[in-house]
């Protein structure tokens, strides 16, 4: 049974008490929702607040990035041991807008993957391919070719503590959402791979998220799918009206 991951990533969104009001808010919603896990993933600077504010509450706090070390002379940047310092459990590892605005390979992701884990934090690991990847019929060769230079070296027992998100970059932040199949069909090719490379029980058990302009209106056809354990949301997530109405998805 994998329990379903709602995550809200706020990107470059919300001051310090933005934040914290948002959790204030929401924190009675996901004391209600036995269905699923709730995750908001604040900026940086709002970190050490949320978790604050979230303490104790069924709202679950992650960092949208960190660096690979615990410390050292890396200006701009936040290591795990801080991560864990202000009070995060999770952290987004890969994301499309990382990769692409600050050229984040594959071996970057498993390094900070890595240093994720060691500091004993729950890493959401994105993966998604571009729209001319999709359209010259690309997806697979990219979704592996990220799996494996983003997953080298783990264990079975590291990758069972890792969530994967797919994220199309096509459709993060377009309005152009995967449908329900096609996003189904990506997470089975995901599925597959961490079959092969981890075994039967770590594969079935791993959680893997959709993301990519998921809203009220599409979020119960995504989760209907059976291969879909969640979504990562970053526009819709930014309301607590509409987060809400996500965390308490339609259910059958
Ligand atoms: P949107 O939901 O705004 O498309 O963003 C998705 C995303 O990038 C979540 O990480």
């Amino acid at each position: 049974m994998r329990i379903p991951v709602i995550a809200g990533n706020w990107k470059m969104y919300k001051t310090i008490a933005e934040a914290v009001d948002f959790i204030e808010k929401i924190k009675p919603v996901a004391a209600k929702a036995d269905h699923c896990e709730v995750v908001v993933a604040p900026p940086f600077t709002a970190l050490a607040a949320a978790a604050h504010a979230a303490k104790g509450s069924k709202v679950a706090v992650a960092a949208q990035d960190l660096h690979s070390d615990k410390e050292g002379a890396h200006t701009g940047d936040v290591s795990p041991v801080m991560l864990r310092d202000a009070g995060c459990t999770h952290v987004i590892i890969g994301h499309s807008e990382r990769r692409h605005d600050h050229a984040e390979t594959d071996e970057q992701v498993n390094r900070k993957l890595k240093a994720a884990l060691a500091a004993g934090l729950t890493p959401i690991v994105c993966v998604g391919e571009m729209l001319e990847e999709r359209e010259s019929g690309r997806t697979e060769e990219v979704l592996r070719t990220q799996f494996e230079g983003g997953f080298a070296g783990l264990t079975p027992s590291d990758f069972s503590r890792i969530m994967i998100a797919y994220e199309p970059v096509w459709a993060i932040g377009t309005g152009r959402t995967a449908t329900p199949e096609m996003a189904a069909e990506s997470h089975r090719v995901l599925r597959e791979l961490a079959r092969k490379k981890f075994g039967e029980k770590e594969a079935s058990a791993v959680r893997i998220l959709y993301g990519g302009s998921v809203k009220p209106e599409n979020v119960g056809g995504l989760m209907a799918q059976e291969e879909i354990d969640g979504a990562l949301v970053g526009g819709a997530s930014l309301k607590v009206d509409s987060f809400t109405a996500l965390v308490n998805y339609p259910r059958a």
